[in-house]
C-alpha cells in the first residue's frame, strides 16, 4: 500500500513503523539533498535545530542554514540546489537545518527507512521501492504545517508511477494522482504559482525553481542511515 501525509502536523494519523517514509520538500530542501549528493557531497546530516547544525562546523561538516527561503547567518551555505553542486563539496560532508525539510525528516524517524525523493530523483525512488516488499507513505514537508502544492503533486507523480505495485490506502493518493496528471506536462507553469515559489520569487531564486520541477536528472536515491543522507546500495 501507499499513502500520503500532505504535512507533518498529520503525521500522528499514519502510522510509520515497518515502512518506507520518502520525504519530499520539492521546495527546496530535498531538491537541494538530491542534488549534492548526486554530484559528489559524501553526505548530509540533516538537523532540526540551528545552533547544533552550525556547532557540526567544528566538526569538519560544511554548514548549510535556511529560515523563510533565506540563509541563516553564520552558515557556509544557503538552500539552493547550485549550492550543492559546487565542486568544493565533493567529498565533503554537508549539516542542514532548514524550515520544514529537515523537520519532515525529524518527525518520520519512526519509519523502517527515510528515503529522500525530490522530481530530481522521481524514477530511481520508485525503483528503488519496487524492489522492496514494503509499504510507502509519502510525507510532505508542507511550509509551517500547510499543505503545499510542490511537494503534493510529487506524491502525486510517485503514486502514479508506483501503481502496479502499490494499492492507494486513503484518498489522498488518488486525489494527488489526478492533479499530477493534469498539470505533469508543464509543472513549471503550476508551481511557479504556487505560495512557496512567490515567497522565494522575493528572494531571487527564480533559477532554483526552475531547476527543481525537472524529472529524473539524477538516478540515485539517498537513504537516511545513522543519522545521514548516503546514497542506497
Ligand atoms: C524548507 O525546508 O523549508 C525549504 O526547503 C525552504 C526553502 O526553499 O529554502
Amino acid at each position: 500500500n501507499i499513502d500520503v501525509c500532505l504535512s507533518p502536523e498529520l503525521i500522528h494519523q499514519y502510522e510509520l513503523k515497518g515502512k518506507i517514509v520518502v520525504v519530499v520538500d520539492i521546495l527546496r530542501a530535498t531538491s537541494c539533498m538530491v542534488s549534492g549528493l548526486a554530484t559528489g557531497v559524501a553526505a548530509i546530516k540533516p538537523l532540526a535545530d540551528v545552533d547544533i547544525c552550525k556547532g557540526l562546523k567544528q566538526e569538519g561538516y560544511f554548514t548549510a542554514g535556511e529560515r523563510n527561503g533565506s540563509k541563516v547567518e553564520g552558515f557556509d551555505m544557503g538552500n539552493s540546489p547550485f549550492e550543492y553542486m559546487e565542486p568544493h563539496l565533493k567529498g565533503q560532508k554537508v549539516a542542514v537545518t532548514t524550515t520544514n525539510g529537515t523537520l519532515a525528516i525529524e518527525k518520520s524517524k519512526t519509519a523502517d527507512q527515510i528515503v529522500i525523493g525530490a522530481f530530481l530523483n522521481l524514477t530511481a525512488v520508485a525503483k528503488y521501492i519496487q524492489q522492496q516488499d514494503k509499504d510507502v507513505v509519502v510525507v510532505c514537508a508542507a511550509w509551517k504545517g500547510k499543505v503545499n502544492l510542490e511537494d503534493s503533486l510529487f506524491a502525486g507523480a510517485l503514486v502514479e508511477r508506483l501503481a502496479a505495485s502499490h494499492q492507494p490506502e486513503c484518498d489522498v493518493p488518488r486525489m494527488m494522482v489526478k492533479l499530477y496528471q493534469i498539470e505533469k506536462n508543464d509543472l513549471f507553469t503550476f508551481v511557479k504559482e504556487s505560495s512557496h515559489a512567490r515567497r522565494l520569487n522575493k528572494l531571487d531564486v527564480f533559477k532554483d525553481i526552475e531547476f527543481c520541477v525537472q524529472e529524473d536528472t539524477f538516478d540515485i536515491v539517498p537513504v537516511l542511515r545513522d543519522g545521514h543522507l548516503v546514497l542506497a546500495g
